[in-house]
């Protein structure tokens, strides 16, 4: 396919059409826009729930915090996952604070109620005392739909929305030769931060931002528009296809000067003389095709011999409605999103995760806060701002979340001016307003058009 190199591309079939809604602020900052949402988007999507492998045996649970609303999901005794809102049937205290823990028996901080992993009240006190007779066996937590996809559990409030495959449909299906399953969590970190939701997830929705917020990039990414495959899904979910290994077609002199930093050093770890690609620096990216299927299985990296050639050296940038990010490279899948603060618009929680697939004799892995042990790693909060570092690419995106907060809140703004190339920012805030209005609801991911 050949463009213009300043035009945008989206892969045939996969450029959905916008109406052209205007995007204005008060989706950023307001409490009414916030309560439609919390009604309207929140309980009917498939929401990112835990780690399968978080829950080893029966009773072990993983809890998942989103806005006001809290959910569990225990192992049950036949391996199955279970979810349940985290809320006691006595008189609705919060069941579980802890994030992740395990026991044959839930209970309830405030009277003592217990629970069984499957959800049924096995024990409380004063069990005569109730005037239709001791609630146990009867009383149950609700429960909530659960269903895993690889090494991931979902859950969703809605019982009309489509299946998760379904809802994730085509992602899982092209994610597949990457082979998750096994792939360990070795950073997990969360933070506050002063933005609302939204913002980060029109900044994954676009590259635009890359030239100016991650200059350092363009050595090892191309971003240049031509190189750039965005797709769009029925779904509502888009990917865009990065290449990597390879220095941006934006400046042209890269691609005929010396292999730059790091291009260099990562030719030399896959046994290439960079000096062998000064003047024509973008053929590194097929050598290193080449080197990996030659080199990858001798280094571990098992899953290599399933991955096309694209996978082996680009990058798959997955943006799932309406707050999920998947980044993959053969090394490294990143889940990056944010959800919504309880009750301020102008606040949200970040989540950065790396999983790492299981390299034999591996003890560590780069990732953008640095090498951690290639091992489960524990959650780790912080505010954003307080020093301590989201990762490197993320923090730059996030530097710019409070100041676009700050600007959104202005009297002189007055709805965004997008490019062609920002097609899936459009369409994003599109499915959102058919979400969150009632009457007008056109939820395109409903169970009836997709079984
Ligand atoms: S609220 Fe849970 S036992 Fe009373
Ligand atoms: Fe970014």
């Amino acid at each position: 396919m050949t463009a213009a190199p300043d035009t945008s591309r989206y892969a045939k079939g996969f450029d959905m059409p916008v109406r052209g809604d205007t995007i204005t602020a008060d989706r950023y900052i307001s409490q009414e826009f916030m309560a439609r949402e919390n009604q309207h988007l929140w309980p009917k999507v498939w929401h990112l729930g835990g780690m399968v492998a978080e829950l080893e045996e029966e009773g072990d649970y993983v809890r998942h915090n989103l806005g006001t609303e809290s959910v569990i999901m225990i192992r049950q005794a036949d391996s199955s996952i279970k979810a349940f809102y985290n809320s006691c049937p006595h008189r609705g205290n919060r069941l579980v604070l802890g994030e992740i823990g395990g026991s044959d028996k839930i209970t309830c901080g405030y009277h003592g109620w217990q629970f069984s992993p499957a959800g049924v009240l096995v024990n409380v006190q004063d069990p005569d005392d109730f005037p239709d007779g001791n609630p146990c066996g009867k009383v149950t937590l609700t429960e909530v739909r659960c269903e895993t996809w690889g090494p991931f559990i979902f859950y969703c409030m809605d019982e009309d929305v489509a299946p998760l495959l379904d809802w994730l449909a085509p992602l899982p299906e092209r994610l597949a030769s990457y082979g998750l399953d096994d792939w360990i969590r070795v950073m997990y970190l969360t933070a506050d931060a002063d933005f609302n939701w939204k913002i980060i997830r029109d900044n994954f929705n676009e590259s635009y931002h890359l030239p100016t917020i991650h200059p350092e990039l363009s050595t090892f990414i191309n971003d240049g528009l031509s190189d750039t495959l965005f797709e769009m899904y029925e779904t509502g979910h888009n990917s865009m296809w990065m290449k990597g290994h390879q220095a941006t077609t934006r400046n042209p002199e890269f691609e005929t000067g010396e292999v730059p930093a790091p291009l260099d050093d990562v030719a030399r770890a896959w046994g290439l003389d960079p000096a062998d690609y000064n003047g024509h620096t973008g053929d590194i990216r097929e050598a290193i095709v080449a080197a990996k299927r030659r080199m990858g299985p001798e280094m571990g990296y098992t899953n290599y011999e399933n991955m096309s050639d694209q996978q082996l050296v680009d990058y798959f940038h997955c943006t799932l409605f309406p707050n999920l990010t998947i980044t993959m490279s053969p090394e490294q899948c990143q889940i990056l999103r944010t959800e919504p603060h309880p009750t301020d618009p102008q606040k949200c929680v970040f989540h950065h995760w790396v999983l790492a697939p299981p390299v034999a004799g591996m003890k560590e892995v780069i990732t953008p806060i640095g090498p951690m042990p290639l091992e489960w790693a524990e959650n780790r909060h912080s505010v954003y701002g307080d020093g301590q570092s989201v990762g490197y690419v993320a923090d730059q995106d996030l530097s710019i979340g409070t100041s676009q907060q700050q600007g959104l809140n202005s009297r002189g703004f007055k709805g965004c001016i997008l490019t062609h190339q920002e097609k899936r920012v459009q369409r994003f805030h599109e499915l959102l307003n058919d979400y969150v209005t009632p009457g007008l609801s056109t939820d395109i991911i409903n169970s009836d058009q997709l079984r």
